[in-house]
């Protein structure tokens, strides 16, 4: 299924949106779409994760408008093929989805 995903980007205290068209299976989760975007289409995406099993929390993004931690969260269980991808918060934004929490 081909899905187009949109990343708010921050860089350089600039944001801006960048737009991905990616081919993959519904079952992909947003995390591994982010992985293939960073691997195939634009190695400066950055975005944090660990442990990829919904535990750790350092996946958490919004995503279209909502809430998620990317690597326990479907494609296909989002209903839409237009995906927007934001900070988890607007606040102490290092780069792109990378977020400091700390603060
Ligand atoms: S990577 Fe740990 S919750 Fe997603």
């Amino acid at each position: 299924m081909r899905y187009r995903i949109s990343i708010r980007r921050h860089k350089d205290g600039a944001q801006y949106v960048q737009t991905y068209v990616i081919d993959a299976p519904p079952t992909t989760t947003v995390l591994d779409a982010l992985i293939t975007i960073r691997e195939d289409l634009d190695g400066s995406v950055a975005f944090r994760y660990a442990c990829r099993m919904g535990v750790c929390g350092a996946c958490a993004v919004k995503v279209n408008g909502r809430p998620v931690l990317a690597c326990a969260t479907k494609l296909m269980d989002l209903g839409t093929q237009d995906i927007f991808i934001e900070p988890i918060s607007d606040k102490n934004v290092i780069k792109d989805l990378v977020v400091d929490l700390q603060k």
